[in-house]
């Protein structure tokens, strides 16, 4: 829905006439790869939100922090892996080509809980 808009806003400058210069702006006002921005905290032991529901086909970028230590994000079955450390910011851009639900879970040894750190990804139609 940002996209068809952000598209609108670039149509109707053109229409206006003016040049490049408006063109610019609205171009960085829609940055390329505008997907949708999915804030995610990993802690031990634990993600927040650890439920995220997805659409088949729509790109998401996922926005992690750590909030306390080193800890890694892996959903195996759509081949994603990250490392997750405190004070930066780690995206993961994802495209579900699938419908399902997908585990994904902490691959960084965290401590006494990392074994049970994950949630789940559900692809819906
Ligand atoms: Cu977090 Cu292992």
């Amino acid at each position: 829905m940002k996209r068809t808009s952000g598209v609108t806003i670039i149509t109707l400058l053109g229409l206006l006439g003016t040049a490049g210069a408006w063109h610019r702006l609205a171009s960085a006002k829609v940055p390329a790869g505008a997907e949708q921005l999915i804030h995610l905290t990993a802690k031990k032991f634990e993600y927040t939100p650890n439920e995220i529901t997805l659409k088949k086909g729509v790109p998401v970028v996922l926005d992690i922090t750590s909030l306390d230590r080193d800890h890694g994000f892996k959903v195996p079955e759509l081949d994603v892996r990250a490392d997750i450390k405190p004070g930066e910011t780690t995206r993961v851009r994802i495209v579900p080509d699938r419908v399902g639900r997908f585990e994904f879970r902490c691959d960084v040894f965290c401590g006494s809980g990392h074994e049970d750190m994950a949630g789940e990804l559900i692809v819906v139609d």
